[in-house]
């Protein structure tokens, strides 16, 4: 048996152990192709025997490589990457929803694929749980945790600007853990008269407020000044959390959810099956079919 592993978009944590657990369960059949469709559409595809090393199973970022490949909505590319994928009895692809789509064409292309949700966003559909997003979650969790006492000392207010692309999952889940007081996950929420009322409830009474604003929808300075200038103070401030939501070390619960990402698709490939790998409400793993 052949199987061809790739990692598509931006790198989630937790796909490291992913990759390390394919490679325990079936060792010299597993191959990659460097960063994602890039490296099947140039035939950069080599043994996975060759990156393994000690140290790396843990951490975050991915091994393999991975990449943006916009050539993959053009069909000659298509047929290029399928001509590679031949070589092969399976293809494993894990990234986010654009990567779905990748891994449908190939699909459709007559190769046996198997797509696996891995990004931070957490915006796959029919899925409730994408490999990176409690890690994700977790260093924004931290940045609030520690932007606040400096914050609360000199009674300001601050806006985090967190990931999620155009999907509010982040926003929500870090809004949640911290107890924020509003959150901004699209440009409907994006309510400068219900912030600044959020902000001045807390001021009155000599305390902060905390603000979590999902990444594209407004530049973020552009936010704090109009509620500073709303206000008539200039107590807002803002910090993006940036890349430490991809780069951050794993989660325990992230850990455990890639090994049963893992065993869904060792389980998947064993019965000959095809389909995406997905988590249920649960957390636990299903079979569905390509939409
Ligand atoms: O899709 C994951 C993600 O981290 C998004 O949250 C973010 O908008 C985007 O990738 C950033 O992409 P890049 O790393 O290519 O700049």
């Amino acid at each position: 048996m052949k199987i061809l592993l790739l990692c598509s978009g931006g790198d989630a944590p937790g796909m490291n152990r992913f990759i390390y657990d394919l490679y325990d369960a079936f060792k010299d059949e597993v191959y990659f192709a460097l960063a994602g469709f890039n490296g099947l559409i140039n035939g950069e595809i080599y043994p996975l025997g060759k990156v393994i090393k000690n140290g790396d199973r843990d951490s975050a970022g991915t091994i393999i490589k991975t990449s943006r490949c916009p050539e993959f909505k053009q069909k000659r590319y298509v047929k290029i990457g399928v001509n590679n994928a031949k070589d092969f009895d399976y293809v494993v692809i894990c990234g986010g929803n654009g990567s779905e789509r990748g891994a449908k064409e190939i699909f459709e292309n007559g190769i046996k694929t198997i797509f696996v949700p891995g990004t931070i966003d957490n915006d796959v559909n029919d899925n409730h749980y994408s490999m990176g997003f409690s890690t994700a979650v977790k260093e924004c969790v931290y940045a609030v945790k520690n932007t606040m006492p400096s914050i609360q000392a000199m009674t300001r207010s601050c806006l985090f600007e967190v990931m999620g692309r155009d999907f509010g999952a982040i926003a929500e889940e870090t809004a949640k853990q911290v107890d924020a007081d509003y959150v901004v996950q699209d440009k409907k929420t994006l309510d400068y008269e219900k912030m600044t009322k959020a902000i001045l409830k807390k001021y009155v009474k000599g305390q902060s407020s905390c603000i979590i604003v999902r990444e594209n929808i407004e530049k973020i300075e552009k936010i704090a000044n109009k509620l500073n200038k709303m206000l008539g103070l200039d107590i807002v401030r803002c910090h993006i959390v940036g890349r430490t939501q991809r780069g951050g070390t794993p989660t325990e619960e992230e850990l455990v959810m890639s090994d049963k990402f893992a065993g869904g698709v060792v389980d998947v490939i064993r019965h000959g099956r095809v389909g995406r790998v997905l988590a249920n409400k649960n957390k636990q793993i299903v079979l569905k079919k390509f939409n």
